[in-house]
Order: C-alpha cells, then sequence, then structure tokens
C-alpha cells in the first residue's frame, strides 16, 4: 500500500498534488512519501513479531538520501552499508554506529580504519584474506571488529541474474564447505572477535522456497560453529523480498516471510538480524517526469519523457518494468513506447506499453521507484543529477538538490599543458 493516488482526478503524493512539485522543483524528481516510508517500515517490524530478538538495519544502498534515513532512523532502523560513504551518511541520519553493520565483498583498509574508528557494530567479511585484513588493522588501533562470516550457500534466488548473489559462482561470501575451516582459523586471529554468520542470496525475490533452503543451511552450519566450540550470537539473514512492480507480481508479504523465518530460527538462540531495502522503500518513491514530445513511430508512437536512463536506470540494466501513469489522466488509452532523451536505444522504458494517454508537457509517473533509483543515478549524456523530494501530509521539502551540468563540469579541469 501507498500514498500515491488520484483525488478528483490528479495523482496526490499524500496531500500535495504532484504537478504542484512539478512546477516547483522541476521534472525529474523523485517524490517520497513518508508516511509509506513509515508505513513499509512498521509492517516488516511487525510481520517479525514471532522472532524474539532481533535487529533491523536498512540496505542504505536502496536509498541513501539522508531524509529518508532519517525517517527509518526514526523508526528504530539501523542500517546496513557497504561503503564508508554509506556509513556517513547513516550516521549522519542519526543512526548510531553500534547500529550499523558495514556489509561488501571490496572494503579496503581505510575503509576499515574509518568504520572501526567509529565504533561500527559488525563487519560482514567475505572472505578469509577481508577477515584477515580486519584483524590487522583492528589489532594495530588497538581494537577488536566484531564481525560475521558471509556464507554463499549456493542457492538459486530464481531472481534476475544480476541481481542473484547466492550462487556459488558469485563474488559473495564462502562457501559452506570452506565457512568452518575459515570461521575456526579468523576466530584465533587478535583484532577480530567473530559472532555469526551472515547470508544474502539476492533481491527482489518473489518465492520464499529459496530464502528457505538457504537459511535452512544456515542452521546447520550454525550447530556445526556451535559444535565446534564457538558462540554463535548472531545471524544476518540479509534482505531481498521483492515489491510488486506489476499488477501481476504476487511476493511474499512481511507477515509471510515472518512466518517463515520464525519458523526456521526457531531455536536458534540468536539475534536475528535483517537487512531489508527494497521492501520498505520500493513502493514509497515515484520518478515524476515531463512528456517533451510524442513523436511517431513504425508501430506505436515514442512518448519521450524527460527523465532518462540516468535517471532511472534499472529498465536498462534489468530490463525492470515500472508502471507509467499520467499525473492527469483523461480515461483514454494508448499503446506507446516510453523513452528518454539519451542517445542509445537503451534508454527505453517500455515498448508497445499500454498506457493513459499522455500528450507533449503532460506530466506523468514511473512508479515503485523509491528503490535502487535516485541513487543510481549518473550524469551521462552530461545531463543534471535529479532531484529529490520528500512528501509529509499536506507538505513536503526538497531533500535532495538538483545538480546541474554546470555544477559538474565545476568539478573538472583542464591542465594548462593543454
Ligand atoms: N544486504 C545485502 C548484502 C545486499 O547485497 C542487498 C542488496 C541488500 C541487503 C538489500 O536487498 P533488498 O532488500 O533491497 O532486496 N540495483 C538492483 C538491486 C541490487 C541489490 C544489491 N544488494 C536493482 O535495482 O534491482
Amino acid at each position: 500500500m501507498d500514498h500515491f493516488s488520484l483525488v478528483d482526478g490528479q495523482l496526490f503524493a499524500e496531500k500535495v498534488p504532484l504537478s504542484r512539485i512539478a512546477d516547483e522543483v522541476g521534472t525529474p524528481v523523485y517524490v517520497y512519501s513518508r508516511a509509506t516510508l513509515e508505513r513499509h517500515a512498521d509492517v516488516f517490524r511487525d510481520g517479525l513479531a514471532g522472532v524474539e530478538r532481533k535487529h533491523l538495519a536498512f540496505a542504505v544502498k536502496s536509498n541513501p538520501n539522508l531524509a529518508v534515513l532519517k525517517v527509518l532512523a526514526g523508526r528504530g532502523y539501523g542500517a546496513d552499508v557497504v561503503s564508508a560513504g554509506e556509513m556517513d551518511r547513516a550516521l549522519a541520519a542519526g543512526i548510531a554506529a553500534g547500529d550499523i553493520v558495514f556489509s561488501g565483498v571490496g572494503k579496503t583498509e581505510a575503509e576499515m580504519r574509518h568504520a572501526l574508528a567509529q565504533g561500527v557494530g559488525q563487519f560482514n567479511i567475505e572472505s578469509e584474506e577481508e577477515g584477515r585484513m580486519l584483524a590487522e588493522v583492528a589489532n594495530a588501533m588497538g581494537l577488536t571488529a566484531s564481525a560475521s562470516l558471509r556464507i554463499n550457500p549456493d542457492v538459486d534466488a530464481g531472481t534476475h541474474a544480476k541481481i542473484s548473489t547466492g550462487k556459488a559462482d558469485n563474488k559473495f561470501g564462502v562457501g559452506l564447505h570452506v565457512g568452518p575451516g575459515i570461521y575456526q582459523r579468523l576466530s584465533e586471529l587478535p583484532g577480530i572477535a567473530l559472532r555469526g554468520v551472515a547470508v544474502h542470496i539476492g533481491s527482489q525475490l518473489l518465492s520464499l522456497d529459496p530464502l528457505e533452503a538457504a537459511f535452512a543451511k544456515i542452521g546447520e552450519l550454525v550447530a556445526h560453529l556451535r559444535g565446534a566450540g564457538h558462540a554463535i550470537t548472531h545471524v544476518d539473514l540479509g534482505g531481498g523480498l521483492g515489491v510488486p512492480y506489476q499488477a501481476d507480481n504476487d511476493p511474499p508479504s512481511p507477515a509471510d516471510y515472518g512466518a517463515l523465518v520464525a519458523r526456521v530460527t526457531k531455536g536458534w538462540d540468536a539475534v536475528i538480524q535483517f537487512e531489508p531495502g527494497r521492501v520498505i522503500v520500493g513502493n514509497a518513491g515515484v520518478l515524476l517526469t515531463r512528456v517533451i514530445r510524442v513523436k511517431p513511430g513504425i508501430h506505436d508512437p515514442f512518448v519521450v519523457v524527460d527523465a532518462a536512463m540516468n535517471d532511472l536506470a534499472r529498465p536498462a540494466l534489468y530490463d525492470a518494468w515500472h508502471d507509467f501513469e499520467a499525473v492527469a489522466p483523461d480515461g483514454t488509452r494508448m499503446s506507446a513506447n516510453i523513452v528518454g532523451p539519451i542517445c542509445e536505444s537503451s534508454d527505453t522504458f517500455a515498448m508497445g506499453r499500454d498506457i493513459d494517454t499522455v500528450a507533449a508537457g503532460d506530466l506523468a509517473i514511473f512508479r515503485t521507484a523509491g528503490a535502487y533509483g535516485a541513487t543510481m543515478a549518473s550524469s551521462y549524456n552530461s545531463r543534471g543529477i535529479v532531484a529529490e523530494v520528500l512528501v509529509d501530509g499536506d507538505r513536503f521539502a526538497v531533500v535532495a538538490n538538483r545538480i546541474s551540468p554546470a555544477e559538474i563540469m565545476a568539478a573538472e579541469q583542464v591542465p594548462d599543458w593543454l
């Protein structure tokens, strides 16, 4: 459920007409709804009511906007980060360092030092080599790093190949068969205190079966590690729950997911950690755009909008579907190709799509753009970086300024020998 709906024939975000935001901020612009963010944060937590001891860490990569992080911090969420930059954002939004989990396959020495100095709660380490580096860095600082070992359970998440992370040939984590040996060797090092294991098999999962398979393997590993004398106090089950991008998508509900987790983790006697991203922010954001012109095509017309693949990369990268709706629909429909102005054919949001009829100058939205939207924006084709707005009831604020092409150009210089 979200708070983007038609009121008297006009699309609103909560109590703000989207046309007002377009007039005042311009387009393209991401628009987030605070009420939707808070609702999703609460629904996800409520779904986990059957899990006694838990820690929720919002996956910052899905939407690192400071205002969004602040809203989620207000709902009791910690953060899952994958770079020093993301960590600094989480801290700036008021998330306690101890509630931050630092994931990622390529943490640098500098990032480890930075995170340790801030008092980060946990590192999820992805290789023996990384664990050794972390131990050395922490030891040299006179600290002990809390860490969990990320396991690659070799389970097919059944999602798009580019967002699948739990197959043996993916770069993430260490295999189940080598996990216990690595855990043992790392636990003997000074500077690092292993406290558990972590798993994350992929994103936009539309079935619970692969999660259940992965969690069951993790349960066996936890028992095995305990048998070898390791005190396992934390198990991180990652994120990955899908959201409905299309009417016929039917992702498991947070309640179904929570029931599965409660059942599978019963008796684990550990803090169960979660790293949800998309399920919290996906439907809490739309990308508001204006139609530049409609150009005839061989079959369908091309609706050229002022948002492009540099603003919303998901369709170009993953053939992702985002519903397209007119802000002031007249009740008629057309079949069209929706494209941006960028000079390559991958700048296509949809082909032959049945949409509200739109004409040059009309406003429209791409739905379910709150996750992996603005954060993946670039300035390709020397376009600016898209602005972001947060709506709260009948008020709204710009929470990320549009960065103009001139500002981007100002960061470049031509050497005097040219
Ligand atoms: N934890 C880890 C270790 C992750 O790698 C990810 C996502 C998450 C949590 C959050 O997963 P979520 O709950 O959002 O599914 N750019 C792609 C998605 C990449 C996901 C990367 N990892 C997209 O636009 O679909």
